[in-house]
C-alpha cells in the first residue's frame, strides 16, 4: 500500500516538474533555428486532411530524430477547392459566426462540428511532433462584407462598446489590402477596441486548437503591418500554450526593419519565395551576408530567440509554384545548387522547412536534409558570418546566351542582347503601363512590351482566343471570361503564367514563368485599354524591366562549433569550376580569439574526404554552382 501511494506521489511530482517545465519554454521557444516541413512547395493551398497526415507521419517516421519538429499546413487551408476558386478569388472561404476562418470541411473532414484543427493538432502531437498553421494578415473581405460580428473572448458573446456591437467591416482597413491577395485580405485597425478583440478571438482559437505555429502571412517586407505584428505578439506572449511565431514573406527587408520585430517574433523572411532555381538560391547570399553582419542571427526575442529565415527547402518532389495541380517534378536544382542551398542555410543558421513530398521523398534529399554536420552547424555554431579572405581562378567563362525563348532573350536594335524580367505589382503603378495590341495574323494578336522610349518591342506574346479543352475547365475557369492566355511562341502550347508569390523573388523572368498552357486562372491575363496587363491569380499588372544580373564570383562563410572545431564554407556561385583558396591565418581576422595553432585535421564534409593543407594554404575545386564545406580541428584538441 505504501509503495503505491509513494509511486502515486512520484507521478504526481513528476507530472508537476513537467508542467513547470513547459511553462518555463515558453520564454525559450526557438532556441535554435526551427525545423520542420511545409505543405507548400508540394502541394501549393490544396492539401487534404489525409494528405498532410501522411506527410506528418513520414515526418515523424523519418525526421524528427533529426531536428525537423514542425508540420506547417501552408495558406489557404479555408477556401474550398471548387470551380472557380483560386488564391485571390473572393467568395469561397469557410468563415465561422464571428468571421474567422476554418478549415474547409471538404479537404479536412475533422474539422466538421466546429473542431477547426483540434483533431488534426492531437494526431500529430500523438506522432511526437508540433503543428502549424499559415494565416493571412487582418481580416478576410469575406467577413468584411458578411458584416460578421466580433467575438469578445474576455466576456464571451459579441463584443459591444459604446453601446455599439462591433461589425468586421468596423474593424477592417479598405485601403490597405494585402498587396498579392488584394480581394482576400486586409489588415484591422489594431487602434479600435474591436480590431484588438477580433485579432485576439483569432490567435486564441488557434491555442485552443493545438496550434504550436503560425506562419503569419502578407504583414512583414513590402507589406509590413508592425501595428498587427506587435498586438499578434502580445496575444501570443499571454497566451498559456507557447506558440512559434513566424513572419512572411520578406521581399524589401532591411536589418533595421528586421530590428523593429527581431524581438517580438521567432523567425521572419528575409526574402521572397525561394523556389528551384539558381537564382534563387544565389540571391540569398548577399542578404544573408547583410543579416549576419548586423547580428541578427539568433538575436534574443521575448519568446525566446529569433532567426532570419531564408525559407522552405525546395528540394525533392514538387509541384510549380502557383499551380494545385499536386506533386508532379523533382526539385529542378541539380545536386551541386542543392548542397550549396544546404550549405548556406546551415551556415546562416536559417530555420530548415522542407518542401517536398515526403511520400516521395528519394535518398539524395533524405541524405542532404539530414546531413550531421550541416544540422550540427545549423543549430549550435556561432561567430557565423561571411569570410572575405578567398580567392578564385577558373578557366575563362564563356557566356552563353541563353535565347531559348524569346522572354528571355532579345536583341535590342542596337544588336546588344539582354535579359528581360517580368515583375508583378499593382495595376495602378504607371510603370505597369506599356503594353499594346498588334495584329500578327488572322487568328493571333501580339501584345507587345515596347522599351523606355517605346520604340522597340522589348517582347511580345501571342494572344490567344480562349479555347476550352474539356467540361472540367470550363468549369474551373468560369472566372475567365474576356481574359486570354498569353503565349511565348505561335509553334508549342507555352503559355506566360504568374504566380504572386513568385514575384516576390522572381525579379528575372525566368523558365517557371512559362509552362505549358492550362485554363488556370494562374495563366489568365486581362488587356486593360490603358496598357496594363493583369493577371487574373494576383490581380497584379506584369511590368517588363532589365533582368538583375545573377550574382557571380565566389563566397565563403565561417563559424566555429561547440568543440572549437572552425567551418569554413567555399561557394562557388560562377557557371565553371573554380579553384578557391584562403589562408587560414586570415580567419583570425574574423574569428578574434579563435586560432587553430599550426596544425590542422581537415575534412570536407560533402565528399567525406580530408582536405589537403599546405602550410597556411587552402584550395579547393569546387564545382559550378557548388560548396565545399571544411571542418577544421586543432590536432592539439
Ligand atoms: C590573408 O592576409 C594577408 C595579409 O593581410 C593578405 O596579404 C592575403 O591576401 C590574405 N589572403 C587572402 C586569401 O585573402
Ligand atoms: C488601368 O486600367 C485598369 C482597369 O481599368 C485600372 O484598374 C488601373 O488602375 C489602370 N492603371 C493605370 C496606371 O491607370
Amino acid at each position: 500500500m505504501k509503495l503505491i501511494t509513494l509511486i502515486i506521489f512520484s507521478l504526481l511530482f513528476l507530472l508537476l516538474l513537467d508542467r513547470v517545465a513547459s511553462k518555463g519554454s515558453v520564454k525559450a521557444q526557438a532556441v535554435t533555428p526551427p525545423r520542420g516541413w511545409n505543405s507548400y512547395d508540394s502541394f501549393c493551398w490544396t492539401v487534404s486532411e489525409e494528405e498532410f497526415l501522411h506527410n506528418a507521419e513520414l515526418v515523424s517516421q523519418r525526421l524528427r530524430s533529426h531536428g525537423y519538429e514542425y508540420v506547417v499546413v501552408d495558406y489557404l487551408w479555408y477556401r474550398k477547392k471548387v470551380p472557380g476558386a483560386y488564391p485571390d478569388s473572393s467568395g469561397f472561404d469557410v468563415i465561422d459566426e464571428w468571421g474567422r476562418m476554418v478549415p474547409d470541411p471538404d479537404r479536412w473532414p475533422s474539422s466538421k462540428g466546429g473542431k477547426g484543427f483540434t483533431e488534426v493538432a492531437k494526431k500529430v502531437h500523438s506522432m511526437g511532433l508540433k503543428f502549424g498553421i499559415h494565416v493571412m494578415r487582418g481580416i478576410s473581405t469575406q467577413a468584411v462584407n458578411a458584416q460578421t460580428p466580433i467575438l469578445d473572448t474576455t466576456k464571451g458573446g459579441a463584443y459591444v462598446e459604446g453601446g455599439l456591437a462591433w461589425r468586421a467591416n468596423d474593424i477592417g482597413i479598405k485601403e490597405r489590402t494585402c498587396t498579392w491577395m488584394s480581394h482576400g485580405f486586409m489588415s484591422v485597425n489594431t487602434e479600435l477596441g474591436a480590431g484588438r478583440a477580433f485579432l485576439r478571438s483569432l490567435y486564441e482559437q488557434y491555442a485552443e486548437w493545438g496550434v504550436d505555429f503560425v506562419k503569419h502571412d502578407c504583414v512583414f517586407g513590402a507589406d509590413l503591418d508592425i501595428e498587427e505584428i506587435s498586438f499578434v505578439s502580445e496575444v501570443l506572449r499571454k497566451l498559456s500554450r507557447p506558440i512559434l511565431y513566424s513572419l512572411s514573406p520578406g521581399t524589401s527587408v532591411t536589418p533595421d526593419m528586421a530590428k523593429k520585430v527581431g524581438n517580438l517574433v521567432n523567425m521572419y523572411r528575409i526574402t521572397g519565395d525561394d523556389w528551384d532555381t539558381w537564382g534563387d538560391v544565389a540571391a540569398h547570399f548577399d542578404v544573408s551576408r547583410d543579416f549576419a553582419a548586423a547580428n541578427m542571427i539568433g538575436s534574443s526575442s521575448l519568446m525566446g530567440k529569433s532567426w532570419p529565415d531564408l525559407d522552405m527547402l525546395p528540394l525533392g518532389w514538387l509541384t510549380d509554384p502557383g499551380s494545385n495541380e499536386g506533386p508532379h517534378r523533382n526539385s529542378k536544382l541539380n545536386i551541386e545548387e542543392q548542397k550549396t542551398q544546404m550549405t548556406l542555410w546551415a551556415m546562416a543558421k536559417s530555420p530548415l522547412m522542407f518542401g517536398g513530398d515526403m511520400r516521395k521523398l528519394d535518398d539524395t534529399t533524405y541524405k542532404l536534409i539530414t546531413n550531421p554536420t550541416i544540422l550540427e552547424i545549423n543549430a549550435f555554431s556561432s561567430n557565423n558570418k561571411e569570410f572575405p579572405y578567398v580567392t578564385g581562378s577558373h578557366a575563362p567563362i564563356i557566356n552563353h546566351h541563353h535565347c531559348s525563348s524569346p522572354l528571355s532573350c532579345h536583341k535590342t536594335k542596337g544588336g546588344r542582347s539582354h535579359t528581360n524580367s517580368l515583375t508583378l505589382m499593382s495595376c495602378k503603378e504607371t510603370k505597369a503601363m506599356g503594353w499594346s495590341t498588334e495584329t500578327f495574323d488572322q487568328d493571333l494578336d501580339q501584345v507587345c512590351w515596347k522599351d523606355a522610349e517605346k520604340q522597340v518591342a522589348a517582347f511580345c506574346l501571342y494572344k490567344r482566343k480562349a479555347r476550352m479543352t474539356s467540361d472540367e475547365e470550363v468549369g474551373y475557369c468560369n472566372q475567365c471570361s474576356g481574359k486570354t492566355q498569353l503565349l511565348a511562341t505561335t509553334k508549342a502550347a507555352v503559355c506566360l503564367g504568374a504566380s504572386p508569390k513568385q514575384r516576390l523573388t522572381s525579379k528575372e523572368l525566368k523558365r517557371g514563368s512559362l509552362s505549358t498552357c492550362k485554363r488556370d486562372a494562374n495563366q489568365m491575363w486581362e488587356l486593360n485599354t490603358n496598357g496594363t496587363i493583369r493577371n487574373s491569380y494576383s490581380g497584379l499588372c506584369a511590368t517588363v524591366q532589365a533582368l538583375e544580373a545573377v550574382p557571380v564570383g565566389i563566397r565563403s562563410w565561417v563559424a566555429t562549433g561547440r568543440r572549437g572545431e572552425v567551418y569554413l564554407a567555399l561557394f562557388n556561385l560562377n557557371q565553371a569550376k573554380t579553384t578557391i583558396s584562403t589562408q587560414l591565418s586570415n580567419l583570425s581576422k574574423v574569428l578574434p580569439g579563435v586560432s587553430l595553432g599550426v596544425a590542422y585535421k581537415c575534412s570536407e564534409v560533402w565528399s567525406g574526404q580530408a582536405c589537403h593543407i599546405s602550410r597556411d594554404s587552402i584550395s579547393m575545386d569546387v564545382e559550378a554552382h557548388g560548396a565545399a564545406l571544411l571542418v577544421l580541428v586543432s590536432n592539439r584538441s
